[in-house]
């Protein structure tokens, strides 16, 4: 875990600003770096514990994690999800209401592998987002920008007998958020993959290139090693787009080894 200095919260009376949760990635960074130099190993996954992220602070187990004897009671309880659950619409998130969504329309898609890049079948991937101006269809969503009655930014697919999903949607804006202030979030994607039972759900974002905000997120720059971060920027693929209709954007899942992506419930 990364020791860092005492900075001034809200809490207190002093405004977070940017400059010190920049100043406190910063450092977390070159701890890890040197920290690899020295030879600990590699790690794709963030500390649950890192301090720049100031939202999450209490909300990381600190206890020891509790047995559960018969994880296959567990299991039992689990989705079960086949062909006939999941529509058209369902992955089509421009389709889902009577009119068009506002914002750039994109085509979102990629392969779902294992560590030995063998693909994941039948794998349900769900995906949610905010609307191209940056707004979650969510009560809890106060950010003062507007909804888009057309879009609500849910959907969900079957990986097929290659491993991949595939979406058409808008492409998200950025938001505010409030750990410190002027945080803005890069615009991404929130992926969930289910497995077979639901003690097997990862949950991650995907993000998209030559976003200006990566260095100033904090969510995005806990994954300290650079290559790990930046496999959740999904690359733009020509090949992909449609003509005079949609842009085109790549991006692989892979669930474990050397170039796992990273999930939020560090395993
Ligand atoms: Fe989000």
């Amino acid at each position: 875990m990364t020791t860092l200095p005492q900075t001034p919260s809200p809490e207190q009376g002093t405004p977070l600003t940017q400059e010190v949760i920049s100043a406190e990635i910063a450092q977390a960074r070159q701890a890890y770096v040197k920290a690899v130099e020295g030879g600990a190993p590699r790690r794709d996954h963030p500390d649950r514990a890192y301090p720049p992220y100031r939202s999450s602070v209490l909300r990381y187990p600190r206890q020891p994690l509790v047995d559960v004897r018969d994880p296959e009671a567990v299991e039992l309880s689990g989705p079960v999800f086949g062909v006939t659950d999941v529509t058209d619409v369902d992955w089509d998130l421009t389709r889902q209401h009577h009119g068009e969504p506002l914002g750039e329309r994109i085509h979102v898609t990629g392969r779902v592998l294992d560590r030995d890049g063998r693909p994941v079948r039948g794998q349900l991937v769900e995906i949610w987002q905010a609307n191209a101006s940056g707004r979650y269809a969510h009560q809890r969503d106060q950010h003062p920008a507007p909804l888009d009655p057309n879009f609500t930014g849910f959907g969900r697919c079957l990986t097929d007998d290659e491993g991949r999903y595939s979406f058409t949607t808008i492409k998200p804006g950025p938001y505010p958020w409030r750990n410190h202030v002027n945080a803005w979030r890069p615009a991404h994607i929130h992926f969930s993959l289910f497995g077979t039972a639901f003690t097997q759900r990862l949950v991650t974002q995907m993000y998209f290139p030559g976003d200006p905000l990566f260095p100033y997120d904090p969510i995005m720059q806990s994954v300290t090693d650079d290559a790990a971060r930046e496999r959740l920027v999904a690359y733009y693929d020509h090949d992909l787009s449609t003509p005079e209709w949609s842009l085109g954007y790549r991006w692989d899942i892979i669930l474990s080894g050397p170039s796992a992506t990273w999930i939020e419930e560090s395993r």
